[in-house]
């Protein structure tokens, strides 16, 4: 059984991967995606810079095909990443004219959330009525709306954004993101959110509250989860924590781990098992010799594609 079916069976939503047209279109991906995940995340074609590099221009071609690809095979989508301060077009980073970021963030949102909007959903939650199965009406596009906007010490991270509107940007981009497409749950998306108490965790909570109690339309906290080795251990206390805010869940988002401990890896999906709020898991990637992490072999396949330890550790646990 694939790992997605084995998490789904222990009530989760997915286990998904990401990945791109470039990956999809060569060697194993699509068919190790198509045998093992139920869910993608673009790893870079719906970032800003990717889709509207300059202003009034939309590139859709790579996303397009990323969400072709999920719909003829049945898998979810995770879209990634509507606000960042990072793979930002220079057109966007040099306004300097507050209302015009405002409609600005508005117009982005609401154009690429908008396209997008009901792809999924559409069939899958005819099957999921017929089925009975709860879970996957849910199973749409869902979107990191802001991510990676906190500094360690819990202030905002300068950027464009935070610069000329201080925290207002969150809740553009989540207002006009709930409004473009109704059934898609938003993410706040963010790294080093892997052990209880940490700063960041702690400043997640305390924000998130706040802005759900002001009317923002936070479904769900993403840890990203790019870990060392050891760190498997320390996330499920994290991921307890993330999940007292008021949120409906919450999900590991991008998971590697330097060479790949079988412990680790077991210990992140055990971690997220005992979270009655964790919706699901997804990897940063197929196999090692794609990943962002050059010679750190943080994935679950080798660079020939073949299934390693951790993989077959995390069919065992969930069997
Ligand atoms: O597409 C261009 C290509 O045309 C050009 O020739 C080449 C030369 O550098 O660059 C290519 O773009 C690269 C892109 O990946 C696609 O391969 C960028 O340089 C490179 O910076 C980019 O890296 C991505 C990175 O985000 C950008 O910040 C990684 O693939 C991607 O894994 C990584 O993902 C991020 C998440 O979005 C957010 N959380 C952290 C995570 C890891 O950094």
């Amino acid at each position: 059984s694939s790992i997605n079916q084995l998490i789904k069976n222990r009530g989760k939503g997915y286990f998904g991967t990401a990945t791109d047209r470039g990956l999809l279109q060569r060697e194993k991906n699509a068919a190790i995606i198509n045998a093992n995940f139920g869910q993608v995340t673009p790893e870079n074609s719906m970032k800003w810079q990717s889709l509207n590099p300059s202003q009034g221009q939309y590139n859709w071609g790579d996303a397009d095909y990323l969400v072709d690809f999920a719909q003829q095979n049945g898998k979810s989508i995770r879209g990634h990443t509507l606000v960042w301060h990072s793979q930002l077009p220079q057109w966007v980073a040099n306004i300097n004219n507050a209302d015009t970021l405002r409609q600005v963030i508005r117009t982005h949102v609401s154009t690429v959330v908008g396209r997008y909007k009901g792809k999924i959903r559409a069939w899958v939650s005819l099957w999921s009525w017929l089925l009975d199965v709860p879970h996957e009406i849910y199973a749409d596009i869902c979107q990191d709306v802001v991510n990676e906007i906190f500094n360690e010490d819990g202030t905002l991270r300068s950027s464009v954004f935070s610069r000329l509107l201080g925290e207002e940007f969150v809740s553009i981009a989540f207002r006009a993101a709930r409004e473009a497409d109704p059934a898609c749950r938003l993410y706040i998306n963010d790294y080093n959110l892997d052990r209880s108490g940490a700063s960041k965790v702690n400043l997640m909570r305390y924000y998130v509250d706040k802005w759900i109690s002001e009317g923002v339309p936070i479904d769900g906290i993403g840890t990203q989860t790019h870990l060392s080795a050891g760190g498997g251990a320390a996330v499920q206390g994290a991921l307890q924590q993330l999940a007292t805010a008021a949120v409906t869940e919450v999900a590991i988002t991008e998971l590697d781990i330097a060479n790949a401990p079988t412990s680790d890896y077991n210990a992140v999906v055990q971690g997220c098992l005992n979270t009655p709020k964790c919706y699901g898991i997804t990897v940063w990637g197929i196999s090692d010799k794609d990943s962002w992490r050059t010679g750190a072999n943080p994935l679950l396949f080798d660079s020939n594609f073949n299934p390693k330890a951790a993989y077959n550790s995390i069919v065992t646990l969930l069997s």
